[in-house]
């Protein structure tokens, strides 16, 4: 294989990339915990036939209070793991260590974006996440209550998360990209009764003032009765105004805080352990749901069996703990596992497109895990920001987020892997809350752009399109076809829509929202949302958020955002909008709306661009015909089914229209 990569390395836009196989380098498969395929389909099968045995013996190493009696129930919308089963989360990612050599490991080893560098260890962050327990506590925060924490990626976001974990306080990370009336939204939908927040964070080389954007949203949230700020910069670059009686400084508190009072709230199996929004087909985004016992349990099988997470590995994840990477693969499944975890508080180019790898020079980084999009902008970039660097630490590189294009897994596996590192390209969704489809980096060969097989108790599924109408490119229905531990119990606030989201297009079967297509190997390769979801730099955002931002404004009357494949980002967003009777499009109201995205939702969803027309090519019955501005949108021929199209000259004139701004 490694000749066939060979000869044709040097003309990747000929290649048939995707058909080349990577067996697992023979280094790395002789000291990983599995190592062939029958060990892996021995586990594969007993995880499916005798659950019970699988799961028992593979979360032996979890601290719990009480064994569970059942493995699941399943009716839906009820679904439960491990019923009887008690544990804190917490417990087993800090206080199991403690009396061990772990104890004195370095559990998160942080970089700041300037580039200074702290280390905390097991028996730190321990006492750290007691001291924080204790002071929500003494806030009058209980077993049950909703904490929002909108940080950035400093070491006290990791802590807030477990100190909620801690006292059964469900948490809602908000992404510190999200703009005030974004967070408002969450904190209002979650009810959260406190912000943990901290002054600003290093972006970029500037300040993203995130307690500025707290005050706002706070305004209109009256359910938070305190806030609490770490200082990440300080009074002088980041000047506060602190309102007594509801904001408090972390350092006081924690300096206040009673360890006694940060003890370990035991909690049920099914206790909430946090909700996390992610967009869909509606305007408002869900907060997913996830629970205590099952969750924990795949994140740690995941981690351990998935980046085969040894002793020794200095473990890397750029995730933002925004987001359910951040949750399950910076914070839950390496902690319980023991793992040292390497925190990057900044930007992939800051101060130049060379950073992560001096990170990982840095820090003998011996296990990556990024995303498609950073990958393609570093190609971007060029090759002289990795050439200098020494690389060897690095054993496996994990992908994750969006379809990863042949090209760019190539060139990770040649400039970053040097061709010694197995990658595992690992599909999965906030819904899932761990990684569903993959290789596993000591048995399976892979192939650039396909992820691979299901994991240990993942029944999976690719079925053909209810619709005949389907484009046949977007492939068939990805399933999972039975209940998996760290499945979403629900979305916040209304239990039963789950069953209606994603148990009815296939009944039944968990359907993913994605097309793929199986090869001739039985790997999966997944193609993308078919349903109205994007994936901008790999931030999922649905569409029908950003036209509900649009006609918020008021000079809109109709809106329809769509997505356009983009090189580095892998979508880039475009909307179209009609105003209102007596307002005029000019250049300057397409930057106000897009401005308006940015101010509303977050900057990350802001539209790469801003089309107004006339008005919008609808279906008879008044339905917009989204799929034909997405032709539009690429330069592509306007194609598929135009008989349901009310008025075609409407579509004559948008494509006028778009194409006369190309020129
Ligand atoms: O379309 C799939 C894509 O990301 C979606 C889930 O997004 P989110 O909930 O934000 O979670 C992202 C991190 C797990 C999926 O429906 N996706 C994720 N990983 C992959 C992927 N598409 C292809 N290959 C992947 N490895």
């Amino acid at each position: 294989m490694r000749n066939q990569e060979r000869d044709t390395g040097g003309h990747p836009e000929h290649e048939d990339h995707g058909n080349q196989k990577f067996p697992p380098p023979e280094a790395f498969r002789a000291r990983a915990r599995v190592r062939d395929l029958e060990h892996f389909q021995h586990l594969y099968r007993e995880s499916l036939e005798d659950p019970d045995t699988f799961w028992r013996r593979e979360t032996e190493d979890l601290l719990v209070r009480r064994h569970w009696t059942k493995l699941r129930e399943w009716k839906l919308p009820k679904i439960e793991w491990f019923v009887g089963g008690e544990l804190n989360v917490s417990e087993s990612c800090l206080d199991r260590f403690l009396e061990g050599p772990t104890a004195d490991k370095v559990a998160l080893r942080f970089e700041g974006e300037p580039g200074e560098t702290r280390s905390l260890t097991y028996r730190e962050l321990h006492r750290q996440v007691v001291a924080l327990a204790a002071a929500l506590r003494a806030r009058g925060i209980e077993k049950g209550d909703r904490v929002a924490i909108y940080m950035g990626m400093v070491p006290e976001a990791v802590i807030a998360m477990l100190a909620c974990a801690r006292i059964g306080a469900p948490h809602t990370v908000v992404f510190g990209g999200f703009a005030a009336e974004a967070l408002a939204d969450r904190l209002n939908d979650s009810g959260a009764k406190a912000v943990l927040t901290q002054d600003g964070a290093y972006r970029r080389g500037n300040i993203l003032p995130l307690k500025a954007a707290v005050d706002i949203a706070v305004d209109e949230a009256p359910s938070v009765e305190t806030v609490i700020v770490f200082r990440r910069l300080g009074q002088e670059l980041c000047p506060l105004e602190m309102r007594p009686g509801r904001d408090y400084e972390w350092a006081e508190l924690l300096a206040q805080a009673h360890p006694d009072q940060g003890y370990a709230e035991i909690v049920e199996a099914e206790h909430p352990l946090f909700i996390l929004y992610t967009s869909g087909s509606t305007g408002k985004p869900k907060g997913i749901l996830h629970t205590s016992y099952g969750y924990l349990a795949y994140a740690h099988v995941t981690t351990k069996y998935i980046f085969d997470i040894r002793d020794d590995d200095i473990y890397f994840c750029t995730a933002d703990v925004g987001w359910i990477t951040g949750h399950t693969y910076v914070t839950y499944g390496p902690l319980s596992n023991g793992a040292t975890v390497v925190l990057y508080e900044g930007a992939p180019n800051q101060p130049d497109w060379g950073r992560f790898w001096q990170i990982v020079d840095k820090h003998k980084v011996t296990i990556l895990y990024t995303a498609p999009t950073a990958i393609r902008a570093f190609m971007r970039a060029g090759d002289e920001f990795v050439d200098g660097h020494d690389l060897s630490s690095l054993r496996l590189l994990g992908s994750v987020g969006e379809p990863i294009n042949p090209e760019a897994w190539l060139w990770y596996h040649r400039k970053i892997g040097r061709e010694r590192c197995p990658i595992v390209d690992t599909w999965w969704q906030t819904e899932t809350g761990g990684i569903m489809i993959t290789t596993l980096p000591g048995v399976h060969a892979t192939k650039p752009g396909t992820a691979g097989v299901p994991f240990f108790g993942v029944k999976a599924s690719v079925l053909p399109p209810s619709d005949e109408a389907a484009d046949p490119d977007s492939g068939g229905l990805l399933t999972i076809d039975e209940p998996w531990p760290s499945m979403l119990r629900g979305i916040y606030g209304d239990p039963e829509r789950v069953v209606q989201q994603y148990f009815s297009t296939v009944q039944g079967h968990y359907f993913s929202g994605d097309g793929a297509k199986v090869d001739e190997d039985g790997y999966i390769r997944v193609l993308g949302r078919t349903d109205d979801v994007l994936k901008l730099s790999g931030h999922r955002v649905g569409t029908a958020e950003i036209e509900s931002c649009l006609v918020g404004h008021g000079a809109v009357a109709e809106a329809a955002a769509v997505g356009r494949p983009h090189d580095i980002k892998g979508q880039a967003l475009v909307v179209f909008v009609s105003l209102k009777p007596f307002r005029r499009g000019s250049p300057k109201l397409e930057a106000e709306l897009a401005d308006h995205i940015a101010t509303e939702i977050g900057r990350f969803a802001r539209p790469d661009e801003v089309c107004i027309v006339p008005s919008l090519p609808k279906t008879r019955s008044g339905k917009i015909m989204r799929r034909l501005l997405k032709n539009i949108a690429a330069f592509e021929e306007v194609r598929g089914d135009l008989s349901t199209l009310e008025d075609r000259d409407v579509v004559d004139t948008i494509v006028q229209i778009f194409s006369a701004r190309a020129r």
